[in-house]
């Protein structure tokens, strides 16, 4: 399917959009420490599995369905691995952890809109 220019553009203005709040994100919970940055690794990793485990349903049986199950249960893996190394533990887990699973769900809503 091909996308429409508007569609491109905006495409391409999203996708730095999210990577420059990506790192952000990433910079600014390594600097709260190593507990933060796990809980904020447990919350994108649940937000991207529990995506991934949406597209699969509706994936009929196939290479695809098994790449993105695959994909699906190494994001689930790597959310248990930061649960394990304290995620929980973080200062203001409770909120940080909501704060940034919203604004990850709100990158994928606006990436569905595309
Ligand atoms: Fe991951």
């Amino acid at each position: 399917m091909r996308k429409s220019k508007s569609k491109k553009f905006v495409l391409l203005f999203l996708l730095p959009v999210w990577r420059v709040l990506g790192v952000s994100l990433g910079v600014a919970t390594a600097i709260m420490g190593k507990k933060a940055a796990m809980a904020c690794t447990a919350a994108v990793e649940e937000v991207i599995g529990e995506h991934y485990k949406e597209q699969v349903s509706h994936l009929e049986d196939g290479e695809l369905r098994e790449t993105i199950s695959k994909f699906r249960d190494e994001e689930l893996e790597h959310r248990d691995i930061a649960i394990q190394h304290n995620a929980e533990s973080a200062f203001g887990y409770n909120i940080l952890s909501s704060f940034i699973k919203t604004g990850c769900k709100t990158a994928i809503y606006l990436s569905k809109l595309i």
